[in-house]
């Protein structure tokens, strides 16, 4: 799919932290979070898939919660803390639920993988998940075209406690 941007189409400046960077952008009014961090910040570890709500390859984390880019348009982001998959490691640090994945080998052409991150992420810090069926089910929303869900499963479900740890710390 084609984006295309009117350069000089008046845009709306909204103030957010993106990755842990203060961030002040100008954006029009019609453009999905998923456009405005790939195609205008060069944040391509977020994927478009459907780009339609349907397969969670662009979920990224807003203030903890984990959004599918392609339906949140960037001007509702205003005042947001924002995490992309570019964001999640603390420096040279992995991410528990990062460092679950390869050590699960949980992933073959890697396209869902930074969403199924960013959403594990999420249910963890939701902490509605206690079991492999409830990964599965919650979890049900990022889809595999490889078929990997056994691997990510597994990863999800021994990097869960450790990531709400981390985000017990964190709040
Ligand atoms: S690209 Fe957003 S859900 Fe598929
Ligand atoms: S690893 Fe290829 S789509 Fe999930």
């Amino acid at each position: 799919m084609t984006t295309i941007f009117f350069e000089n189409a008046e845009g709306q400046t909204i103030a957010l932290t993106l990755n842990g960077e203060r961030r002040s952008l100008q954006v029009q009014p019609w453009i999905t979070l998923l456009d405005l961090l790939r195609d205008q910040l060069d944040l391509v570890g977020t994927k478009k898939g459907c780009d339609h709500g349907q397969c969670g390859a662009c979920t990224v984390l807003r203030d903890g919660k984990r959004i599918n880019a392609c339906l949140t348009l960037a001007i509702m982001c205003e005042g947001a803390e924002l995490i992309t998959i570019e964001g999640l490691a603390d420096g040279e640090n992995l991410h528990p639920m990062q460092r679950a994945f390869i050590t699960h080998d949980a992933f073959q052409c890697g396209y869902c993988t930074p969403g199924q991150i960013c959403s594990a992420a999420g249910l963890a810090y939701e902490g509605r998940a206690h079991n492999r069926e409830q990964i599965q089910e919650l979890m049900s929303g990022n889809l595999c075209r490889c078929g990997a869900y056994t691997n990510i499963i597994a990863a999800v479900e021994e990097a869960l406690p450790l990531t709400r740890d981390q985000g017990e710390q964190h709040s």
